[in-house]
């Protein structure tokens, strides 16, 4: 199949809010970012309100939803307090990911398969509140059909673990891996699901990502926070949308 048109960069502004609670200041701004990120070019801003408020808080859900002109994606576990966040801000997208207060970050994705009754629960005031909720999951075909039966209208595929062998040089794993993403994503396109994917992008794994037809969204935070500091964020943005772009016209 054709690429199904623009790929879209959401731009994940987490760890600017790190290094702003790293000192208890009230700089870096996570909106100001999110607002050089937008003119830089990033379609959406992609924000994870941790249960322990490590980076995103609060008060940054309230000023990201009132000061950017592009989407905003809320990313969450699945708890009922983060479930009634999400239906006062109303957020263009909810992404649900697993959570466990010890991870330095998201590690694997979250188990549809094995929740099926309480996800669809779960969903349900979303949908009908209008956000797009999205299922961060692994390529496994049972999430992959499980996110499609509790009415998920998205999945995001985790790209943590290729990335993570393509950094350590595991040729060969990482051939099989971005082969098994590759086939996770036609199954989430065959059944109707929208396909993202995310975690630990950087310009070293982007282009391969990108290539996949079935794929309209990355969303990508670390490399970008951290690539910002020696080049700025605007042009780190640049570089991104430059390597999407170019992956995406190569694979047409
Ligand atoms: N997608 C999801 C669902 C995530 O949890 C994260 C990390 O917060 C990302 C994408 C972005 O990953 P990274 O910061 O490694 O680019």
């Amino acid at each position: 199949m054709k690429p199904l048109g623009r790929l879209r960069l959401g731009v994940n502004i987490d760890h600017v809010a790190t290094v702003r609670n790293a000192r208890g200041t009230s700089y870096p701004d996570p909106l100001r970012a999110g607002l050089l990120a937008e003119a830089a070019g990033a379609d959406g801003i992609t924000a994870h309100l941790r249960e322990d408020r490590r980076h995103i808080r609060d008060e940054d859900i309230t000023s990201l939803m009132q000061g950017l002109s592009v989407p905003l994606n809320l990313e969450m576990a699945t708890t009922p307090e983060m479930q009634a966040i999400a239906l006062r801000h109303k957020p263009h997208a909810v992404c649900l990911v697993p959570e466990r207060r010890e991870e330095r970050t998201t590690e694997g994705g979250i188990d549809v398969a094995g929740d099926v009754a309480r996800l669809k629960d779960f969903v349900a005031p979303l949908r009908a509140a209008g956000c797009r909720v999205s299922m961060f999951i692994g390529h496994d075909v049972r999430q992959i059909e499980a996110s499609a039966e509790i009415g998920a209208a998205v999945v995001e595929l985790h790209t943590g673990h290729y990335c993570d062998l393509v950094a350590e040089g595991r040729t060969a794993e990482a051939a099989r891996e971005l082969e098994a993403l590759r086939e996770g994503a036609a199954l989430a396109h065959s059944l109707g699901l929208e396909v993202h994917a995310g975690h630990g992008i950087s310009y070293d794994t982007v282009a391969e990502i990108a290539a996949f037809p079935q794929v309209m969204e990355l969303n990508i935070g670390h490399f970008l926070i951290g690539e910002a500091i020696f080049r700025g964020l605007g042009s780190a943005i640049e570089g991104m949308r430059r390597r999407m772009d170019t992956a995406r016209e190569a694979a047409a």
